[in-house]
């Protein structure tokens, strides 16, 4: 299995990893994927019953590995108690030019400017409706591309209104470096907009799903607070700490190119956006049970998601640690 590992790593990034996802695939059609990684994830100590939903553990896969949710059978039967799809705009796009993801395996890192590559909201929705999974879904949710203004947000109302059926949580990405101008929506009033829209769409189906909004380690304090201060009137149900860093002094290498760094070097940096929210929380007070924070950037190992909820997550996601770490991931830091 090592050696069968080392091997599709030795393939280019994005090739590498639908070999191995649709690897997964194969094990899992022919009944072997369960017994290969068979380990008990839904041990009483793992359990968590958070926004009304009950976790067979606090481990989740970050948006972003399963883009266009064709993989969360075998996601979940690799231990993981959630996963996040997409992120999934309404139509379908090829993203930005190749060669847009690369590997840095002595820092446990990558940098991607992938920009929303998926195959749109109508695909998406065709893998999850009627589908049981023994996982909780969320989607994560963004605009095209070229949307501007109102068009822009019609494209998140557009996602939603589709997929509020069909999952268990939804996602608010504002945080991907990868599209041009998206981080601008940390601002109060580009946010507003969004949120009206959405808690319009809820209040019309009368469907009222938890929704998240992922956030950049990027910003200042000053726009956290503000966000902070609006989780309520925008009714936000947790927050997803945190996307990729565009701060290339946490890598220890010079020429790098453009996008957003995952992994190892993120660690410090989200750990310290994430134990800034959860004090400003519970200064507050706002810390409810029915709201949640999402650890996300860096973590490895059984440490690494300690250290996550020790900073205040009541939830884990990792992305870079299951390039690395190979599909045991989960075993390893959950037995
Ligand atoms: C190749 C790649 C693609 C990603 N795509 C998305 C995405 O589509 N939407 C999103 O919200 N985050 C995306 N992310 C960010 C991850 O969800 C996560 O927030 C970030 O990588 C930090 O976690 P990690 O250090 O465990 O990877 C992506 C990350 C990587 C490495």
């Amino acid at each position: 299995m090592k050696h069968l590992l080392n091997l599709i790593r030795k393939l280019p990034p994005e090739t590498s990893h639908k070999v191995g996802l649709n690897g997964l695939k194969g094990l899992n059609k022919i009944g072997l994927l369960e017994k290969m990684f068979d380990f008990d994830s839904t041990r009483e100590q793992h359990k968590a019953t958070l926004l009304n939903l009950d976790f067979k553990n606090r481990l989740g896969i970050a948006a972003g590995l399963d883009k266009n949710a064709e993989y969360v059978d075998e996601l979940s039967k690799l231990g993981f108690g959630f996963v996040e799809v997409g992120t999934v705009t309404p139509r379908p796009q090829f993203g930005n030019k190749k060669p847009r993801v690369h590997r840095f395996q002595s820092q446990n890192a990558v940098i991607n400017s992938l920009g929303f590559n998926n195959k749109g909201i109508d695909f998406m929705v065709n893998q999850i409706r009627d589908k049981k999974f023994d996982c909780i879904l969320g989607v994560n949710i963004g605009p095209n591309k070229g949307s501007r203004g109102q068009q822009r947000i019609d494209d998140y109302s557009e996602c939603f209104s589709k997929v509020i059926e069909h999952t268990d949580y939804v996602t608010i990405n504002i945080s991907s470096p990868n599209t041009p101008e998206l981080r601008d929506l940390h601002e109060i009033s580009e946010l507003e907009k969004v949120f009206n829209e959405i808690n319009r769409i809820k209040k019309d189906k009368q469907i009222n799903i938890p929704v998240l909004l992922k956030i950049s380690p990027d910003e200042d304090e000053k726009t956290l607070d503000l966000i902070l201060d609006n989780i309520k009137s925008f009714d936000i149900s947790g927050l997803i700490v945190s996307n990729t860093t565009i701060d290339k002094s946490v890598m220890k290498l010079n020429g790098l190119p453009d996008g957003g760094i995952s992994g190892k070097p993120l660690f410090k940096k989200s750990n310290k956006t994430l134990k800034y929210i959860s004090k400003f929380l519970n200064k507050q007070s706002q810390k409810q049970d029915n709201f949640v924070l999402i650890g996300v950037g860096g973590v490895f190992t059984k440490k690494d998601f300690d250290e996550k909820t020790e900073n205040g997550a009541d939830l884990v996601q990792l992305y870079t640690g299951f390039i690395y770490e190979g599909p045991a991931v989960a075993r390893n830091i959950l037995s």
